[in-house]
Parts: structure tokens; sequence; C-alpha cells
């Protein structure tokens, strides 16, 4: 895991913005698996804003998002397809057609859940997978205990996240208690997994998901298996980490190598 440490949230933004605007300059990368929540609201502005400087360009990006409530309609106010159209969608030029959301009331769960991946698979795959994590550890709706093997699926979300997910609502019965979401293997499968981790509520997560065991009691902790996963936090979310020096030294010193290598070959060569 690149573990990237950032004073703040606008510094963990800055990144995360500077980070996907390189990847969509590259052809190879097109497919973008996306997170709702707090936490990439302000990704989403700097991609708003980077995009109205002409900096990035969405006209041949394809979109899938990680999640949706079961039982809310796409323009229920607190869905998070409606999430995604005014925080991100409305602004950019990405085409209505390529943007692919699991739908909140699906007539056949299973059908619908197989039919999500089989559109992930026709797209080439997610090519950068955007994600936040829950206060317990969980990516997408991928609650704690449930498979790591996981596709996409139905699931009911736990009592923490039903409480975190309460400020969205005007009143505690409306909270959805299950969801669609993709599932951890689908989000395994991507090419690039880009992680956003900011305040202190998530640093017990951080501290399980980057140093703890791998164990479905922290789903975000499979993502120690997968080869090319940052993680980018700011201090408050840092906070637990037993080794942040060591993150703080390789993040900042990643040109050192390089430069090292260069000199002892010029060394070797002059001998
Ligand atoms: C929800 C979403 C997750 C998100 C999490 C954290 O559970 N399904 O994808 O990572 O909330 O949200 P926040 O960024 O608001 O802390």
């Amino acid at each position: 895991m690149n573990v990237v440490i950032k004073n703040d949230a606008a510094a963990v933004t800055e990144f995360a913005c500077g980070l996907v605007r390189e990847r969509l300059a590259e052809r190879r990368y097109r497919v973008l698996g996306l997170p709702t929540g707090g936490t990439p609201v302000l990704l989403y502005q700097a991609l708003i804003a980077s995009y109205r400087r002409g900096e990035v360009d969405f006209a041949e990006v394809v979109s899938f998002n990680l999640d949706e409530y079961l039982g809310l309609e796409p323009t229920h106010p607190q869905s998070y397809r409606r999430f995604m159209e005014e925080n991100l969608f409305s602004h950019v030029n990405i085409r209505p057609e390529n943007v692919h959301f699991l739908s909140g009331l699906p007539e056949d769960i299973a059908w619908h859940c197989a039919d999500y991946e089989r559109e992930i698979v026709e797209a080439g795959g997610i090519d950068l997978q955007i994600l936040g994590i829950g206060r317990d550890g969980h990516i997408g709706f991928n609650e704690p205990t449930s498979s790591l093997r996981s596709r996409t699926h139905e699931t009911a979300l736990t009592k923490q996240t039903i409480e975190d997910n309460r400020r969205f609502f005007e009143r505690a019965e409306d909270v959805p208690r299950w969801a669609l979401t993709m599932g951890v293997e689908t989000i395994m499968d991507s090419r690039e997994i880009l992680l956003l981790a900011t305040g202190r509520s998530k640093a017990d997560a951080v501290k399980a998901m980057v140093e703890g065991p791998v164990a479905a009691i922290c789903p975000a902790s499979i993502l120690q298996f997968h080869p090319a996963v940052t993680v980018v936090c700011d201090e408050a979310a840092a906070a637990k980490l037993d080794h942040d020096e060591f993150y703080r030294w390789t993040g900042d010193n990643q040109h050192r190598m390089l430069e090292f290598l260069a000199e002892q070959r010029r060394r070797v060569a002059g001998n």
C-alpha cells in the first residue's frame, strides 16, 4: 500500500484530484468507480473546477457507482444517484449513457447485481476505483464480516452505518437499512484504487485497514492484497498509524531512489 499523509482535507483533495487528472490524461484510464459520502465531496468540487479550467475532460469517461440504498427511487433527495448528479455529473461533460448505477428498486436483485457485474466487464473493467471508508472499515457497503470474495450483492447495514447516515435524513426511521453494493472482489478487480480518509472518526478504520490483519471484520483490510492502492489521509485519520514515519519518509523521498541509483551507476562506471 502506498500510504500518503497530508496535513488536512484540502491537501488530501489536491493530491487526489491531481492523481485523477493525471490518470484521465492517460488514454488507457477511462472507467472510474465512484463513491458517495461526505469525504469525496471536496474531490468532486476540485474536479469540477479543473474541468472548468479545461484541465480534465469527462467526454470519454465511463462511471460505475459503488452502491445504492435499497428502497429509494433515483430522484429521491438522499439517493446516491441524486447525490452524484448534484455533486459531479450535472457539472461536467460526462455522457448520461456512460453513467452506471445500481438501482434502489430492482425487480430481481440477483439478476440486477449480475447484470451490473456484466456491464463492468463489458466496459473493460474499472481502471481507477475511488473509495471512502466507513468508521467500521467498510468499503462500498461491504460491512464487517461480509465475504471478502463477494461480488455485487444486497446487504443489511450495520447499526453504526445507519447512525452515521442519519445526518442526511430528516427522520431516523427514513434511513434505509439495506443497500446494493459492489462486492469486495468486484472492487479488488479494479486496476488501481485510490482511498480517501479524513477526520479523527476514521483513525481506527485506517489503522485496521493499513496495519491490521486482513480480516472480514475490517473489509478494507483486503486492500493489502491489491498491488496498486494509494491511501491518502489527513493527519487526523492517520493519527493511530504506528509506522507513519516510514510512510512520510517514503512519500517525501520517492525521487531519491532514482537519484541514488544514478549516483551508484556513475560510481561503478568510474571504477
Ligand atoms: C457510506 C458509503 C461509503 C462511504 C462511507 C463513508 O457508507 N457507502 O462508500 O465510504 O459512507 O462516508 P463518509 O465519507 O461520509 O464518511
